[in-house]
């Protein structure tokens, strides 16, 4: 039964960042409730009532996953990584934003879906690639013509995807009889333990752990034989997936990890409902940190516009108030405005200059790589805040 545990309050589309703060324009933005729920017989987490994927999936999606060299080194490794353990003929990706995993293929090994145009685009000139919505019609018009896929990959996808049971049945007719199904999305584990709501957006319909993962996919004949457990998004799973009848032997690491999950609680209400209560606390705290360095005239920025960093001061109502910018590298962010607070949106060239005495990290994920880049910023005394796992300061 589905249990209601989180209420994050009215929110905007994460990536719906504003042209211009226009009246005319703030007027057609849109708003849903964003609660969050736990299924107590699959153990699945996910958004109540998720937002129809037409508005969000448009041709103006913002995120860019190659963006960043974690996610680029990341995906090169796995990319390497599979070549080298499975030898795949044909490999096709799920959710192939702008090329950053599939440009570590050869071209004729790579089917490529990525429902967002202007994504679809950037890659359609190298790879085989289909603007499409993946589902079992497109799985069927793929493979009418192709030899089924060794290797299925998705990264920071299948969770952002409502209907799981046609995403997995459409995934099932499409893997060869030892083919692998690779799945990378944020953990619940690690959200539980970081205290991180703000993985919950409008996007990430689900966030799942390794033993909802397991129950889901059994409901469409295949199964969970392999998990990893990764950095990536302030700590992701990589998951493994097969066949019913596949050769693939189910490893220690998995049974370990559901050992820990069960450990963890992860398959009771009562740890979400903790959360939640942990939640509320994070946000007042925040809210206080802010308000005390406003009250002593502190210049604040946001460090990258993140759709994470939406559900955050949308919850918080953390506005422009306390936030004069937000810096990021996305060329297509900046001279926007973020979503709800309409907080304007700057590169970091201009943004991280010396009037900045302290920045929020919306992009806390990066926060080895941030604190690296911007060692001038620290050297001279600016500081940032975080509120993973608790909100402060970090001072050094
Ligand atoms: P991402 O991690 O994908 O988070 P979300 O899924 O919540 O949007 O986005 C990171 C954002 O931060 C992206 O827009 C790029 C930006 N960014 C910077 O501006 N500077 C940096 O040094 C890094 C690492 C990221």
């Amino acid at each position: 039964m589905n249990k209601k545990f989180l209420n994050l309050g009215i929110q905007p589309l994460a990536n719906s960042f504003l042209k211009s703060n226009s009246k005319k324009t703030l007027a057609k933005e849109f708003f849903y409730n964003l609660e969050v729920s736990f299924d107590t017989d699959s153990y699945l987490v996910s958004v109540t009532n998720p937002v129809n994927p037409k508005l969000q999936y448009t041709d103006k999606y913002a995120h860019r996953a190659s963006e960043s060299i974690t996610m680029r080194e990341s995906f090169k490794k796995i990319a390497d990584k599979l070549k080298k353990k499975y030898s795949p003929n044909t490999v096709m990706e799920i959710g192939s934003n702008d090329g950053v995993f599939i440009r570590n293929f050869p071209k004729n090994k790579i089917l490529a879906v990525e429902p967002c145009k202007n994504l679809a685009n950037l890659t359609k000139y190298k790879y085989k690639t289909f603007p499409n919505f993946w589902n079992k019609r497109l799985a069927n018009q793929i493979f009418l013509k192709s030899k089924k896929a060794d290797i299925i990959f998705s990264a920071n996808t299948i969770s952002h995807i409502p209907n799981l049971k046609e995403t997995f049945d459409a995934i099932e007719l499409s893997l060869s009889d030892n083919g692998v199904l690779v799945i990378e999305d944020p953990s619940i584990h690690a959200v539980i333990k970081n205290n991180s709501y703000d993985q919950f957006y409008d996007e990430h319909v689900y966030v799942f752990s390794a033993i909802a993962m397991a129950n889901i996919v059994k409901k469409s004949n295949l199964r969970l034989f392999d998990a990893e457990q990764l950095t990536t998004h302030g700590g992701s799973m990589r998951y493994y997936i097969c066949k019913d009848l596949a050769k693939h032997k189910i490893t220690k690491k998995i049974k370990l990890i559901f050992k820990k999950e069960k450990k963890a609680k992860l398959n009771k209400l009562l740890t979400y409902l903790e959360f939640s209560k942990r939640v509320k606390k994070s946000k007042h705290k925040l809210v206080e940190i802010f308000k005390k360095l406003k009250n002593k005239n502190k210049n604040i920025i946001s460090y990258g516009a993140t759709y994470k960093s939406s559900t955050i001061f949308n919850y918080c109502k953390i506005g422009k108030k306390f936030i004069n910018y937000v810096t990021d590298t996305t060329l297509n962010k900046q001279g926007k405005f973020t979503p709800g607070q309409h907080i304007p949106i700057i590169s970091p060239q201009e943004g991280m200059n010396v009037r900045v005495d302290y920045a929020f990290l919306g992009a806390w994920n990066f926060k080895k790589e941030i604190l690296k880049k911007e060692k001038e910023f620290i050297k001279r005394g600016g500081k940032f805040i975080t509120h993973v796992p608790l909100p402060k300061i970090i001072s050094k």
